[in-house]
């Protein structure tokens, strides 16, 4: 991936003693793959699951577990490693972090050496709680969770379902990928700053279909749309997903609401619309559509070739803005600037982002783009080539300085 903002990032991944504890070695592993520099703590219980030299062999680094280390017993080589290692750390991860350990960094207890290590950080830290439902469903729990991020920890909550137990519910440890989007977040300086805004979001192709085995389409992939819904989520924001016919993976706690055909995204987003502050149409909306789709097959020989065409709705320019945010997409090859200029203007957008196909690396199905922001006041904001997350977070970033 291109300059990925993990390189070179020194990382303290701490881990408690959770089922869920396994997928701390993937995060290990993803995390060294993208560059990062990892070390990991380990509480006494988080050994009853796996052992210091999974961690060990899978970070190249030695695993702390104990405040004081056997070497050290005799006091001679006896450091401030806690302090050591918290001024190295670029961030903190605790994951999984056990509602017992939440609740003990919440009130400042410093009774392990991944409990000292989280009072001794200068550096973000990062908590991704799991449990049962019922420990992480209580009171107490919350009201922990809670302080945590009062108190300016990133907390990722738990997601829903099927538990080590058995049973079924809220404190599902995430999958790694999440915790990763989560850390490139923090390291690239954002923070939850979107707390508070309902953000509807368009995403993928719209396919309308000829017979029941031809349709029209284009080669949007989805992902600029979906980095946007998890850089927003990431940040904060209720989001709700319309996602046209992609192979895209989402978190599983986003609304997300799955359409084909261009009449069918702008019913839902006219029916979600009334709901959200802001819309995002980063869908690649089909210009044309059959003048009438047939029940069965068409032989080639008969009509295909004489087939007609109709325009499909601009979503866009029909939906009504009162009172909302629109930002719009122009995906462009040529005359970009001026063309994108005109649809701000025809289509009432407040602000537009440019999508040049021009440039290497970037547009439909790669893990990059280079935009280009336009907002209605005249402001122009012109990016490098860069990752869809990163310039996600770009778009939101000017959607927040919106009047
Ligand atoms: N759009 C829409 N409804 C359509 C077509 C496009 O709402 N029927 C939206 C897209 O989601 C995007 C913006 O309008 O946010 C511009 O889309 P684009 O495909 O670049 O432009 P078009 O208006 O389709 O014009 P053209 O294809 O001629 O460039």
């Amino acid at each position: 991936m291109l300059n990925d903002i993990l390189s070179g990032k020194k990382i303290i991944l701490g881990v408690t003693g959770c089922i869920a504890a396994y997928k701390a070695c993937y995060l290990t592993r993803e995390l060294r793959e993208r560059g990062a520099e990892v070390r990991v703590v380990m509480t006494p219980s988080a050994l009853q699951f796996i052992a210091p030299l999974t961690f060990s062999s899978l970070s190249g680094n030695e695993v702390i577990v104990n405040v004081f280390p056997e070497s050290q017993q005799d006091g001679t080589g006896l450091k401030t490693w806690h302090i050591d290692y918290a001024l190295w750390a670029d961030l903190m991860i605790i994951a999984p972090a056990t509602v017992n350990t939440a609740a003990k960094i919440a009130h400042g207890f410093a009774d392990n050496a991944l409990t000292i290590l989280a009072l001794a950080l200068r550096c973000p830290l990062i908590i991704a709680p799991a449990a049962d439902t019922d420990m992480y469903e209580k009171p107490i729990t919350r009201q922990n969770l809670n302080k945590l991020s009062e108190l300016g920890h990133y907390v990722i909550e738990a997601e829903v379902g099927s538990l080590a137990s058995g049973l079924s519910g809220i404190g599902r440890f995430p999958e790694p990928e999440k915790i990763i989007d989560a850390v490139e977040l923090i390291l690239s300086g954002y923070t939850k700053d979107l707390s508070g805004k309902k953000i509807l979001i368009t995403a993928g192709p719209t396919f309308e279909d000829i017979d029941p085995v031809r349709f029209i389409g284009n080669r949007s992939s989805g992902k600029m749309g979906f980095n946007l819904v998890k850089a927003a989520y990431l940040r904060g924001a209720e989001v709700t997903l319309i996602s046209g016919p992609v192979y895209e993976k989402i978190y599983p706690e986003i609304n997300t609401v799955k359409v084909r055909s261009t009449f069918e995204m702008k019913e839902a987003v006219e029916k979600y619309l009334k709901d959200n502050q802001i819309l995002i149409m980063s869908a690649a909306v089909a210009d044309y559509q059959p003048e009438s789709a047939a029940i069965k097959k068409i032989k080639k020989e008969e009509h295909l070739k004489n087939l007609k065409l109709k325009q499909t709705v601009d979503i866009l320019a029909s939906i009504n803005k009162r009172g909302k945010k629109i930002i719009g997409f122009a995906l462009e090859t040529d005359e970009e600037k001026a063309n994108a200029l005109k649809k701000l203007k025809d289509k009432n957008l407040d602000m537009i982002v440019l999508n040049s196909l021009s440039d290497e690396r970037s547009g439909f199905e790669y893990d990059t783009n280079k935009i280009t922001i336009f907002h209605r006041s005249g402001k122009e904001v012109d990016y490098p080539l860069q990752s869809k997350f990163q310039a996600a977070n770009k778009i939101l970033s000017e959607i927040l300085k919106l009047k």
